[in-house]
């Protein structure tokens, strides 16, 4: 996820850019850029600052340097094709450095698209899939940029919010969205173009939404959108009240419950950033062929929400791999002394990429030679940077403390790394990666079915929110999601929450519940749903409340417990990623009722970097 950011008017817009970034910066920080074109004189002439980094940089680098122009676009990165570094950072130009372009989104084919381009002879500098689209436009460009802009789309699969300016276009801007968020602020003798509303809050209140396929041609006094048809569209201004920090949230209370509802898009930009055509391409992992066919074993080492995640890469690559996986606590792996047999593949799971004991255990991984594999959410991390390889999620950056995007998001590469491994291993064919690929591919819709919930289960918190204990039961696959459960409750509300594998219950913990301690229990439709049938007529014996989360349709629950949460059917392998979203939910509405600070719960840190 970036920010992206155009203007187009009479001022000297750079002061206008930079801080329409500084107000994107939450949506990408790891590097950002600049473009201006100096029309005086009719020298049209264009300056361009690029810096990796925060923002900061970009201001310093920008101080010292001359720059003037009332037409320009800026554009702050949040990695996903191409580390974060000066050659990748936006804005793109083409070969002639006329055309330039910011892009927020995901080009799926950009490989195919880049290897034409090469062979009709463009040069590339960066290793983004955002440069094929500059490329893509110059090819097209005879001096009607919308019209290059929209052939050059027309070639593009994925996901995009884009701004175009052109040096033979000087009072003219493009937008285009597929996908990725993109705003017109309205301005007197000039105009904008923006991810969302924070970055022009301060010049209008007057906005555009950019809709699926449409295109802007914006002038300083004029702007036109047209549809995939290529036809004007009218479309009626909206004004709003929103403040910075609400247009930062967009409108959500807390950044935790826009990244809770992000998630669809979360996920769905990760399957599309490692699946084209029914092919997984896991390419920044570098796992070399023969390491996968001889791993003897496969540990996980991570902490906190990361570390459930851990828990469902068990389960599927157990599932589909046949390949042994150790879950490990970080913080226990990196003093134990590990007995890792030769080879091993040590997968290191971390949102930031900075947790000091997954890192440590990396290094401890290291020094036993294991093969090291991690996951995160941020390029060039130092997790990144002391392993191997490294498979990427592309949830952006997540601000609440409290992990939701980033976790379901994790989840799916545990899924697709699986798929990978199991192919490569012989285990699975072709035609059935295709077939759990097509599941996976309709992820993003059943959990946006699952946000759509969303009010059943605030009623339910508001029935749940004074109990001030709750024990979590999941079986199999439903584990891990009870796991993170549990957790996301303990963490925002306080309220103190254990998760269980459910057939330990008998084994000490039920003599906890009653009806002053709720059980929440995963019973969808599994290999295990008449286990968890007993379970949960064990608790209710016990006169404990019970929610229990089950497969939309399975009426005869209902008679069996207190409450449900339904969710939509899946395969039970990849219920995990379903099953722990109303989770999330649940406990972000209880913390809610109870006043509680979502964003930054108490005692916590979003990334622990100190032992
Ligand atoms: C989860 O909501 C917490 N933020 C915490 O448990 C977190 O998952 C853990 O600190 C690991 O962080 P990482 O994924 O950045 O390594």
């Amino acid at each position: 996820m970036c920010g992206i950011i155009g203007y187009v008017g009479e001022k000297d817009c750079v002061s206008i850019l930079l801080n329409g970034l500084k107000r994107l910066e939450y949506r990408g920080y790891d590097s950002s850029g600049i473009a201006v074109l100096n029309k005086e004189d009719n020298r049209n002439e264009i300056s361009m600052v690029k810096r990796v980094g925060n923002l900061k940089k970009l201001e310093k680098a920008l101080s010292k340097k001359e720059m003037k122009g009332s037409l320009g676009i800026g554009h702050t990165r949040w990695a996903t094709h191409g580390k974060p570094h000066r050659l990748n950072a936006h804005p793109h130009l083409d070969c002639k450095n006329e055309i330039l372009l910011v892009h927020n989104g995901i080009i799926e084919n950009w490989g195919p698209l880049k290897n034409e381009l090469i062979s009709r002879g463009h040069k590339f500098i960066s290793e983004t899939d955002t440069e094929v689209l500059v490329h893509l436009v110059e090819d097209y460009y005879n001096g009607d940029l919308v019209k290059a802009v929209r052939k050059a789309l027309s070639k593009v699969e994925g996901s995009y919010a884009i701004v175009v300016m052109s040096k033979k276009s000087p009072n003219q801007l493009v937008g285009a969205r597929q996908d990725s968020p993109l705003v017109v602020g309205l301005g007197n003798g000039e105009n904008y173009l923006a991810s969302d509303i924070p970055a022009v809050l301060e010049h209008t209140n007057k906005f555009l939404i950019i809709e699926q396929g449409e295109i802007a041609n914006i002038t300083k006094d004029k702007v036109e959108i047209y549809d995939r048809n290529e036809k004007l569209v009218n479309k009626s201004p909206f004004e709003t009240n929103w403040d910075i920090s609400s247009a930062e949230k967009e409108g959500y209370e807390d950044f935790m419950l826009k990244e809770i509802m992000e998630q669809s898009i979360a996920v769905r930009e990760t399957y599309r950033s490692h699946v084209y055509k029914y092919k997984i391409s896991l390419d920044e992992s570098n796992l070399p062929i023969d390491i996968i066919k001889n791993i003897k074993k496969i540990f996980i080492v991570a902490c906190g929400t990361s570390l459930h995640a851990g828990y469902v890469v068990k389960g599927v690559v157990e599932r589909f791999a046949r390949i042994p996986v150790d879950v490990e606590i970080a913080s226990e792996f990196r003093y134990k002394d590990p007995i890792i047999p030769n080879p091993s593949l040590v997968i290191a799971i971390s949102q930031s990429g900075e947790t000091i004991d997954t890192i440590a255990a990396i290094r401890e991984a290291k020094r036993k030679n294991a093969w090291i594999l991690t996951i995160s959410n941020v390029m060039e991390s130092s997790a990144v940077r002391e392993s191997d390889g490294a498979v990427y999620t592309f949830a952006g950056p997540e601000i609440g403390v409290a992990a939701s995007k980033t976790h379901t998001a994790q989840i799916m590469i545990c899924y697709l790394l699986s798929l990978y491994l199991a192919k490569v291993r012989g285990e699975i064919t072709s035609a059935e990666t295709a077939y759990y690929l097509n599941i996976l591919k309709e992820v993003p819709s059943k959990i946006k079915s699952v946000l759509d919930n969303h009010s059943k289960i605030k009623e339910l918190a508001n029935i749940y929110y004074k109990f001030p204990d709750f024990i979590f039961i999941g079986r199999k696959y439903g584990f891990p999601a009870v796991m993170e459960g549990a957790l996301k409750l303990k963490e925002i509300s306080y309220i103190h929450a254990e998760a269980y594998p459910a057939g330990e219950m008998k084994h000490g913990p039920i003599a906890l519940v009653g009806e002053n301690c709720p059980v929440v229990a995963i019973a969808d439709d599994s290999s295990v749903y008449n286990k968890i049938l007993g379970n949960i007529s064990e608790v209710k014996a016990r006169n404990a409340p019970v929610v229990a989360l089950t497969t939309i349709g399975n009426e005869k629950i209902k008679n069996l417990v207190d409450h449900v949460i339904e969710v939509p059917k899946i395969p039970e392998e990849f219920s995990a990623i379903i099953n722990v979203v109303p989770l999330q939910l649940f406990a972000y509405e209880i913390a809610k009722k109870l006043g509680c600070n979502v964003d930054q719960p108490r005692n916590l840190a979003k990334t622990v970097t100190v032992e």
